[in-house]
């Protein structure tokens, strides 16, 4: 059992990996500041590990505050002696990149300097960092492995690369380290129990939330970017991975960055399995019993005929592999969408 801080513990994936090591008996020190989250997910997390009200206060502790702001960071430092980090805040919007690139700089590069400079001062050296598949940019092979060239086509895909190196130098330059990079693919889906979920801002930019939206009836229909790409039936296709899958790969590559010798492990989660737009919808169709009407429209800029993920590296580092497929991932994140149709803004009032 360690203790962890858990930077965006209250996000998409941030909730669901909390509630996984809260089942593995980890007490947990969240800091977020809320930008793009809502307390009632951790509050959700609480209910469904099912603390005891007099633990509650050990196990799940949760700091509304900003990773660039050294004083939240102490504070969440001072509040428990932290075993490790698992660094899920930032901001991950590729078009906002395109228009703000500052901000992404800022709170994804500039914030992740001072964490690691607050993890010196704490002497801890163990931490687990989300990156991205948008590292590969446009792939030059698929399935993609770890060892594909670097070269984001972005400025969100920039700022992973920039800490993915800032992670290197810093492994390099003192003995002690252990980290590992998490090169996420598509991540989708919600826990089973529907109660927490992918809950975007405004009109969702990504595939899934967009299709359980329509399901649901509050988007009309979807517009499917291309029909004339590379692929079986001219639908972009993408590695789509549940998000307890994911969240369960956090906790194996914890488990193997405390139980070996320091080191810098860069790993893709992905599940290996491509999966079209176009096959997505009917798997949402058919775990829901909705139509989901789409529109095929031009490609979207920016995007790539297809990416999949060589899932080999971190089966054999980690232990760990996917166990859902796409039938579990729309048959949770409908139960997600479906009890909570306007995402956790769904909930009544505290109090
Ligand atoms: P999310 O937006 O749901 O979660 C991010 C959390 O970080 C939110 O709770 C937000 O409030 C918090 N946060 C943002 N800025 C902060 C700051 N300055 N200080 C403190 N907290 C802050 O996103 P997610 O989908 O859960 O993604 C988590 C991580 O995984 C991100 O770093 C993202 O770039 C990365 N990632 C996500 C995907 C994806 O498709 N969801 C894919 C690859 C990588
Ligand atoms: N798509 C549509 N219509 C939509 C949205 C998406 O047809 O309304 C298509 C896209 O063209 C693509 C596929 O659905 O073929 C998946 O698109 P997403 O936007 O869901 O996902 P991306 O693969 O483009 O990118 C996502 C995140 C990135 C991240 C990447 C890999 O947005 O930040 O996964 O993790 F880097």
């Amino acid at each position: 059992m360690a203790t962890l801080l858990i930077t965006g513990g209250a996000g998409f994936i941030g909730s669901h990996t909390c509630l996984v090591l809260l089942e593995a008996g980890h007490n947990l020190v969240v800091l977020d500041n809320f930008s793009n989250s809502s307390p009632e997910a951790l509050r959700r997390v609480a209910s469904l590990a099912e603390l005891p009200p007099a633990t509650q206060q050990q196990r799940l502790r949760v700091i509304q505050g900003d990773i660039r702001q050294p004083a939240d960071l102490q504070q969440a430092f001072t509040a428990a002696s932290i075993d490790a980090v698992i660094h899920f805040a930032g901001l991950k919007a590729v078009g906002e990149s395109v228009q703000h690139p500052l901000r992404y700089w800022d709170v994804n590069v500039a914030g992740s300097r001072q964490l690691l400079a607050a993890m010196q001062v704490a002497g801890c050296r163990t931490l687990v960092f989300s990156s991205s598949a948008t590292l590969y940019g446009y792939p030059d092979q698929v399935p993609i492995p770890e060892t594909a060239p670097v070269q984001p086509i972005n400025p969100y895909g920039h700022s992973k690369a920039a800490v993915e190196r800032l992670l290197a130098d810093l492994a390099a330059s003192e003995p002690g380290w252990r980290i590992a990079s998490l090169r996420y693919f598509n991540p989708v889906g919600a826990h089973p129990s529907g109660r927490i979920g992918e809950d975007p801002n405004g009109i969702p930019n990504n595939l899934f939330p967009f299709i359980t939206q329509v399901a649901v009836g509050r988007r009309q229909q979807l517009q499917v970017f291309g029909s004339d790409w590379p692929t079986s039936d001219g639908t972009g296709v993408r590695d789509y991975i549940h998000v307890m899958d994911l969240a369960e790969g956090h906790a194996a590559a914890l488990t193997t960055l405390l139980g070996e010798p320091p080191q810098l492990l860069t790993l893709n989660l992905g599940s290996g399995q491509g999966h079209s737009v176009l096959e997505v919808v009917r798997a949402l169709e058919s775990a829901s019993g909705r139509r989901v009407p789409y529109a095929l429209v031009e490609r979207r800029p920016g995007d790539a005929a297809t990416t999949v993920a060589d899932p080999t590296q971190a089966s054999a580092r980690l232990g760990w592999r996917t166990r859902r497929g796409l039938p579990e991932i729309c048959r949770d994140g409908w139960a997600w969408q479906q009890a909570n149709p306007e995402g956790y803004a769904s909930a009544p009032p505290a109090g």
